[in-house]
């Protein structure tokens, strides 16, 4: 069997967020956030949980960044804490900043490049307030944040990330209410999306200036939707899905346009008066269009959905229990090598990074160190296994980081859905590494996806 090996250069890393693991939400001037204020409110957490400590990352960072260090990864992505950085919004927080600094250039004396993603979804509730993601002033607001991240760090970060997966910001917190700030209109969602779009497209320019070396890009979640029968209404319905889950997002990035038929979908369901969408404004679909450096893409499953009796998509849960991590989402790697192949086909982006992909697997013994978390590596290894035949295929992939480098606080699930390569003990902060992270290790330092799983 040929050697599958990674190309020279190629990004074998790890990936986390700032609310997810930092905790200090009240140190150095840090204001709320969003989901400071969702993890307050009773019932939206389903553990009841908190992010106020999460993984005590914002004073273990030394040890962490040892970590990966001794496992030999080769690239972090990380997130800038909006509120860290503007807790009021508007004014910079050099303390927040100086964080971000000491962080990034012991990332850079370690030989970890770094990867920073601006906004994973911790808007200040000031902004929140202020209307939020509904009303366009906030796209102002997360270009002013951009320009302050960018400034003190665009020297030396060579990898930016605007956006993380705008669907779940509009979708989750906007449509379905999931998600803070946990609104439920669909219309108003659709406005949402467009204006994180929007300063996606705003933000570029931004950041080209304060760090013209850098690449930058947005992260979209993607996932294939597949007919659950060959009925025409269910072969529909995963059109319907494609439409609002994937193509949402990458028409206006690549086409400069709304897809038709999905806008067609929105007004038939009444979340649209007629087809001419209220929020967008002259010249917003050109800004949006302006060329990335690349885009990032987090894939964890496929849909296989069927029409309900409006005709609307339905996820049906597909595999045995035995192929479904502890999310419920099935085990389904080709997914991934038929989203790359897709992407490259029908948008041509300039160069691909798998910005996450992973798995929440409850570990059946804890005992013991490194804790074995066969299923774990095996996800990985046949995620690993699509990136690569991708590449082999003439996908511009460019990088893989593995969600995530330790368990953390998984929104609003709490605690209780573990990601990590390591363990994290929550009530004494300790890190217990996996057998995954040893693997991924071994990936990270030869480049090499090794042939068996031990
Ligand atoms: C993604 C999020 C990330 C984490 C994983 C499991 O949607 O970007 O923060 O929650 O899912």
């Amino acid at each position: 069997m040929s050697v599958r090996r990674f190309p020279e250069g190629f990004l074998l890393g790890v990936a986390t967020s700032a609310q997810q693991i930092e905790g200090a939400v009240r140190e150095d001037g840090r204001g709320e956030s969003i989901w400071d204020r969702w993890a307050a409110t009773p019932g939206k957490v389903e553990d009841g949980s908190d992010p106020i400590v999460a993984c005590d990352h914002y004073h273990r960072w030394p040890d962490d960044l040892a970590l990966m260090r001794g496992l030999g990864i080769r690239s972090y992505r990380f997130s800038l804490g909006w509120s860290r950085v503007l807790p009021d919004g508007r004014t910079p927080n050099p303390r927040g900043l100086d964080f971000y600094e000491r962080l990034v250039d012991a990332m850079l004396a370690a030989g970890i490049t770094p990867f920073a993603t601006l906004n994973h979804w911790d808007l200040p509730q000031v902004l929140e307030d202020a209307g939020g993601w509904r009303s366009r002033d906030t796209v102002a607001r997360f270009v002013a944040f951009t320009e302050a991240a960018a400034s003190r760090l665009g020297d030396r970060v060579p990898y930016w990330v605007t956006h993380n997966e705008p669907w779940c910001v509009a979708t989750l917190g906007h449509e379905q209410g999931h998600h803070a700030p946990g609104r439920r209109d669909p219309g108003e969602a659709l406005a949402v999306a467009h204006h994180l779009l929007l300063s996606h497209g705003l933000a570029l320019p931004v950041l080209r200036a304060h760090a013209p070396r850098a690449q930058a890009g947005i992260t979209l979640i993607l996932s294939p939707g597949e007919p659950a029968s060959d009925s025409d209404a269910d072969r529909d319905a995963a059109r319907r899905h494609d439409g609002a889950f994937n193509r949402w997002y990458l028409d206006p990035l690549f086409r400069g346009r709304y897809p038709e038929d999905a806008i067609a979908d929105r007004v038939r369901r009444g979340h649209l008066a007629s087809p001419e969408l209220p929020f967008v404004r002259e010249g917003d679909l050109a800004a949006i269009a302006t060329p990335a450096d690349f885009l990032g893409i987090n894939y964890y499953s496929r849909a296989v959905v069927r029409a309900n009796e409006q005709g609307d998509p339905v996820s049906v849960p597909q595999a045995p229990p035995g192929e479904l991590t502890d999310m419920g989402w099935e085990v389904h790697p080709r997914g991934l090598y038929e989203t790359l192949v897709r992407l490259h086909r029908d948008y041509a982006p300039k160069a691909i990074h798998v910005t996450e992909n992973g798995a929440a697997f409850t570990d059946a013994d804890v005992r013991e160190a490194p804790i074995a978390d066969p299923r774990r590596v095996a996800y990985l290894r046949e995620h690993l296994l699509a990136a690569h035949r991708a590449i082999e295929d003439g996908v511009p992939l460019r990088g893989y980081f593995v969600w995530s480098l330790m368990d953390n606080w998984e929104w609003s699930l709490g605690y209780a859905k573990r990601f990590g390569l390591h363990r994290v003990d929550f009530e004494t902060q300790r890190r217990v590494a996996r057998d995954s992270a040893a693997w991924y290790g071994e990936v990270a330092r030869t480049g090499v996806i090794p042939d068996g799983v031990r």
